[in-house]
């Protein structure tokens, strides 16, 4: 029988991520879903008619409801083949998570690092194992001190363009740990995509949103970018801007720091450094 691709899309709930979602609904996928909400996942699932996609709710910024996102995906699917880490939040006043570390690191890379960790088993089951991070343009303006990760005095967009850092050189790390296996991983950049990145945040955000969306690209655009990294041959360990291989900074290709980044994360996730699969 011909054999579905399980796709899991962090993000679907809205813009990109939901996009894609809508890109690959009429395709050879299952797609699991997730979004921050109970109520956003059911009004996103809604909006598609075929029964190969579900929505799973997941705040990103806790790590419980990570490990339950895990455990429900483990006992429902017996393979994953891809995982695309999209969701992303920029937070202009700054937050702390539980665990007190700020929030935009939590929630963009952090909490990606443990829900990657908890499923790699998983995907490396597939024959064709790929992990995409969604990350941005932004990640060439960040600065990454690691002694620093509990820092609100950081402006909002230092604190989204290291978040973003940490996700390349997250690719760098993971890549270089399972040189051995088959599997692929990338980055991306989407494009400017007018969505709503920045919307829940009071205000600003709304007024912001308005110009995002007016200078922004459409979704559809967005998602195409990612589904070029799903599909395409050839992109392990490569960042990728519209599609296009772009080299990374010297900052990005710096395997020293995405090690002591893996050490700290796996030690704030309770994990082991070492990579057991
Ligand atoms: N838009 C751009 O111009 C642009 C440019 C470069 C990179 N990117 C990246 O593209 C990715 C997608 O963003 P977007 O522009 O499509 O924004 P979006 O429309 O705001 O979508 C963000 C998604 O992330 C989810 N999310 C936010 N906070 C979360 C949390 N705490 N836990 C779990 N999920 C959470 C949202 O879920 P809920 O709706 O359920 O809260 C939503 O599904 C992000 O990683 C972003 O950094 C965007």
């Amino acid at each position: 029988m011909y054999k579905k691709i399980n796709i899991v899309i962090t993000g679907a709930t809205s813009g990109i991520g939901f996009q894609t979602c809508k890109l690959l609904s009429s395709q050879e996928f299952n797609i699991i879903g997730t979004g921050s909400t109970k109520i956003s996942c059911l009004d996103a699932r809604k909006k598609f008619k075929r029964d190969n996609i579900k929505f799973f709710d997941c705040d990103l910024s806790d790590h419980n409801s990570i490990k339950l996102l895990s455990q429900k995906i483990e006992s429902e699917f017996q393979t994953i083949d891809i995982l695309v880490n999209n969701a992303g939040k920029l937070f202009i006043k700054p937050e702390l998570d539980p665990k007190g570390i700020e929030k935009t690191f939590s929630v963009n890379y952090l909490g990606h690092y443990l829900l990657t960790r908890l499923l790699l088993k998983k995907i490396l089951t597939s024959n064709c194992p790929r992990i995409i991070n969604v990350s941005s343009v932004a990640h060439k303006r960040g600065i990454l001190d690691l002694s620093q990760l509990n820092n609100t005095n950081l402006t909002a967009f230092q604190a989204y363009s290291r978040s973003k850092l940490s996700q390349i050189l997250f690719m760098k790390i993971l890549s270089k740990k399972l040189e051995s296996s088959n599997i692929t991983i990338s980055s991306l950049h989407p494009g400017l995509i007018g969505t709503n990145l920045l919307s829940k945040n009071g205000f600003w955000g709304k007024l912001l949103t308005l110009g995002h969306k007016l200078v922004g690209k459409s979704t559809d655009s967005g998602a195409k970018n990612v589904l070029y990294n799903i599909k395409s041959e050839n992109t392990h360990n490569m960042y990728f801007s519209n599609s296009k291989n772009e080299k990374l900074s010297n900052y990005a290709n710096d395997i020293n720091l995405a090690n002591e980044l893996w050490d700290i994360s796996a030690k704030l996730c309770g994990l082991s450094t070492k990579l057991e699969i």
